[in-house]
């Protein structure tokens, strides 16, 4: 099963554009979808989890049309909001049943208990689950934000933005959980970590301006940069008078002196070295050129 998406567009009221002709295909696995600030993500996660309304356009999984047959798709979707809200002063176990019991999962009070703690003994929460989810901290929040999109088990999860606020260890916690999760159904990611699509999804997309820059797996972007990235460690001085005309794909302080990262298909000269490309300078390099074009 694949979902794919067809030439997706909205425009909010007030005209903003907030998807452009998105088309997609999106496979079994982890699908990284990476953007900054205000690319439309969440947008296109909102439209594909059936909570608003696009222009036009057509998302299918299998026989599923996933913007008209809204209650097809959300029984077979879990969807963890980019905002998860009001975290009740209710017990984990008394959330996630309630939960459970809105989604139709079990057949008995006894099922639907059963469910809940092999949810929560999975995302790691059996030794707080009776303790009122308000009082959770950042990760566990988003680890019970998992276990209650898990409910009903998905074949379709869509996670927006789920790490941020985490501290590393609770960030790798929650993305082993996800990866685990993402061997047997779709699993979209969105997030700005560049890092962490790499390490984690086996295809991605970068949008921007709702507009689709690239798509496919993120080692073949990083190849196809391949000869055309190149760096230097320069003083800030330097870097200020900037005698060089190419393209800066990231400037990043390194032990406090800048090291330059540039796009060019040939020898920069001034210094310059080749450097290995990775995901991070293709997503600048898209972004460099949608805003050039
Ligand atoms: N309900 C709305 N009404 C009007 N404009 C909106 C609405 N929701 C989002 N937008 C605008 O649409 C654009 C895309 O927003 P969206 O939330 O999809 O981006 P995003 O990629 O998720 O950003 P972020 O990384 O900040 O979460 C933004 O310019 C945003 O201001
Ligand atoms: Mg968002």
């Amino acid at each position: 099963m694949q979902l794919v998406i067809e030439n997706l567009s909205k425009t909010y009221p007030g005209g903003l554009r907030a998807l452009d002709g998105v088309s997609l295909v999106i496979p079994k696995g982890m699908f990284g979808l990476l953007g900054p600030n205000g690319a439309g993500k969440s947008t296109l996660m909102r439209t594909l989890a059936t909570l608003q309304n696009a222009d036009s356009g057509t998302a299918r999984l299998g026989d599923i049309d996933v913007l008209n047959e809204k209650t097809r798709v959300r029984e077979i979707l879990g969807y963890l909001p980019q905002e998860f809200g009001v975290y009740p002063r209710t017990s984990a176990v008394k959330l996630l049943g309630h939960l459970a019991a809105l989604k139709g999962v079990g057949s008995s009070n006894r099922d639907r208990l059963a469910v809940v703690e092999s949810l929560l003994e999975r995302v790691n929460l059996s030794d707080v689950r009776h303790k009122p989810v308000a009082t959770y901290s950042g990760g566990m929040r988003q680890r019970f934000g998992i276990a209650q999109a898990l409910l009903g088990d998905p074949q379709l999860l869509i996670v927006d933005e789920p790490t941020a606020g985490l501290d590393p260890g609770e960030r790798n916690r929650f993305y082993n959980l996800l990866a685990e999760v993402g061997e047997s159904i779709i699993v979209i990611l969105s997030t700005h970590i560049v890092q962490d699509v790499k390490e984690l999804c086996t295809n991605m997309a970068i949008i921007h301006h709702g507009r689709l820059l690239k798509s496919g797996s993120p080692s073949d972007a990083e190849e196809s940069l391949r000869g055309y990235v190149w760096s230097k460690s320069m003083s800030k001085r330097d870097l200020s008078e900037k005698t060089w005309d190419y393209p800066v794909l990231s400037t990043k302080l390194v032990a406090g002196s800048p090291l330059v990262r540039i796009y060019s298909e040939e020898d920069p000269g001034h210094g310059f070295a080749a450097a290995e490309p990775d995901l991070e300078d293709v997503f600048f390099s898209y972004l460099n050129r949608s805003k050039a074009g």
